[in-house]
């Protein structure tokens, strides 16, 4: 018997991550944000200088990681990171290393450890199509550029970071251009899953879909 899984998957700043933790919450089930697992490669490739093109490299460097989520933190060989992923810089570096099949074959393992019980809600860019391809419920979560740089913008501006519209937008171009062209696992929608667009809609309006959805799966 394995635990159920709610996969969400969807383009960058799309809201998937916030939709995501607090569809977990409500249901009691765990959380993975899998697109911090990239961003820990990316920020450990970066300390050690190691060159976003180097496929070998990377992967031996992602099998040697010793990543944990502890009490809301992530750290990285026992280093608090939680912040230090979340930049624009990491963003855009997760997405060049993470097209390595290497790479994302030396975190499939690390993503299967989530699905314990009572169940797991799963986001990326191949929840789905991927690593849980037995999901019970296949969600697409997306949203218009514009709304999706509108909200990195102010979710930056929240916490101080200093951000400009027009380098988002282009950022955020740059990103679903690469994420959805790369070879190994692109971002698609997955057979089978229902499409959330969320750029008219609320937290609480995605996060109930979500969860009707997923009533009607029971
Ligand atoms: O979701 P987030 O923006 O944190 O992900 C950072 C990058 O990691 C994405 O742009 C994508 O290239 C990569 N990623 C991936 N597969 C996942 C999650 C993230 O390739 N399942």
């Amino acid at each position: 018997f394995l635990p159920p899984v709610i996969a969400i998957d969807g383009p960058t700043a799309s809201g998937k991550g916030t939709v995501a933790s607090l569809v977990a919450e409500k249901l009691g089930f765990h959380y993975l944000d899998s697109g911090a697992l990239y961003r820990l490669v990316a920020l450990a490739s970066k300390k050690e200088g190691i060159d976003p093109h180097h496929p070998q490299e990377l992967g031996d460097l992602t099998q040697k990681l010793l990543i944990s989520f502890k009490n809301g933190l992530i750290l990285l060989n026992s280093e608090d990171v939680t912040e230090a992923i979340r930049t624009e810089d990491i963003g855009l570096l997760a997405s060049t290393i993470a097209v390595h099949p290497e790479v994302r074959q030396a975190l499939v393992g690390v993503q299967h450890g989530f699905r314990v019980s009572p169940g797991l809600v799963a986001d990326g860019r191949d929840m789905a199509s991927v690593i849980f391809p037995d999901a019970i419920l296949k969600v697409f979560l997306t949203a218009s550029v514009a709304a999706r740089a509108e909200r990195r913008y102010k979710q930056l501006i929240a916490k101080g970071i200093p951000a400009k519209l027009t380098n988002l937008l282009e950022d955020l171009q740059e990103r679903d251009a690469r994420d959805s062209s790369r070879g190994a696992a692109p971002l698609v929608v997955a057979d089978g899953a229902l499409v959330l667009e969320t750029s008219e809609l609320s937290i609480d309006q995605a996060v109930q879909a979500v969860l009707d959805w997923y009533q009607a799966k029971n």
